[in-house]
């Protein structure tokens, strides 16, 4: 089981500019502790991870799982979507706040409470993109004007459609973040039944990704309190969002 007394990695071991061989460098998926590795054979370790080459080990000898070629793959785009996500919400959220705060003054502390969490969202993926050198979809000029003339559109039309709009955005959206959360808890469960456990930046991207799921949905909440449904005509406005949403989601995840 991981600890403190887990050393963890120290030597870049597979320089990349690509998705998650930093993650691995820098800090390993998983890092095996001492008790677990005297316990496991060495052919037992090279059934976790039969592709583990000999450098993928700590100076100090410890063993360490590193991402398949597939995890980083999945990471590498579903951290791509996640900022290209957040950057739409962010601008959706800028582009309705003038007209929807005009006509509902009242509204003001609920946009801006959403927007703040928003730019904390996109200011995580960010990070993410740059600490791993993930690089950003080429659709982001794109999602910008698109997200852009949604917020401002749907903002024009009113109160009602702007918060269909954002349960909509956010339905898809937190069915995302969803299936990321399920992904990690599947990879995290098969490593517990070797006796290892996510490294600390998968640790960390998984709190992460559930707390940012939760402020999604509380803004789902938050639309259909404020009548979301009330939209006209309420099917056929967030139907084309969320087809837009899951269109936009397989793009950016590829390019
Ligand atoms: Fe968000
Ligand atoms: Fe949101």
């Amino acid at each position: 089981m991981f600890s403190l007394s887990c050393r963890t990695a120290a030597r870049s071991l597979r320089p990349s500019h690509f998705s998650f061989a930093s993650e691995v460098a820098a800090a390993p998926a998983v890092v095996r502790c001492a008790a677990t590795k005297r316990a496991a054979s060495t052919a037992a370790a090279a059934q976790i991870n039969n592709d583990t080459p000999p450098e993928y080990h700590t100076p100090s000898g410890e063993q360490r799982t590193p991402l398949s070629a597939e995890q980083k793959a999945f990471l590498d785009g579903a951290l791509r979507v996640n900022q290209a996500g957040e950057l739409a919400a962010v601008l959706i959220y800028l582009s309705q706040t003038p007209p929807i705060v005009r006509s509902h003054p009242h509204l003001r502390p609920l946009m801006k409470h959403m927007l703040d969490q928003e730019k904390g969202h996109f200011d995580t993926f960010n990070h993410l993109l740059a600490k791993h050198r993930i690089r950003p979809t080429i659709m982001y000029p794109a999602w910008t004007v698109a997200s852009t003339v949604l917020g401002w559109g749907t903002g024009i039309l009113g109160r009602e459609a702007a918060m269909a709009c954002t349960e909509a955005v956010e339905t898809e959206i937190g069915q995302h973040y969803n299936e990321q959360v399920a992904e990690l808890l599947e990879w995290e469960r098969r490593l517990q039944a070797k006796g290892e456990e996510l490294g600390p930046e998968l640790s960390e991207l998984l709190k992460n990704l559930r707390r940012i799921r939760d402020e999604e949905l509380e803004h789902l909440d938050h639309a259909v309190e404020n009548d979301a449904k009330e939209a006209r005509p309420y099917e056929l406005l967030t139907n084309v969002i969320r087809g837009g949403c899951r269109a936009a989601i397989w793009l950016t995840e590829k390019v």
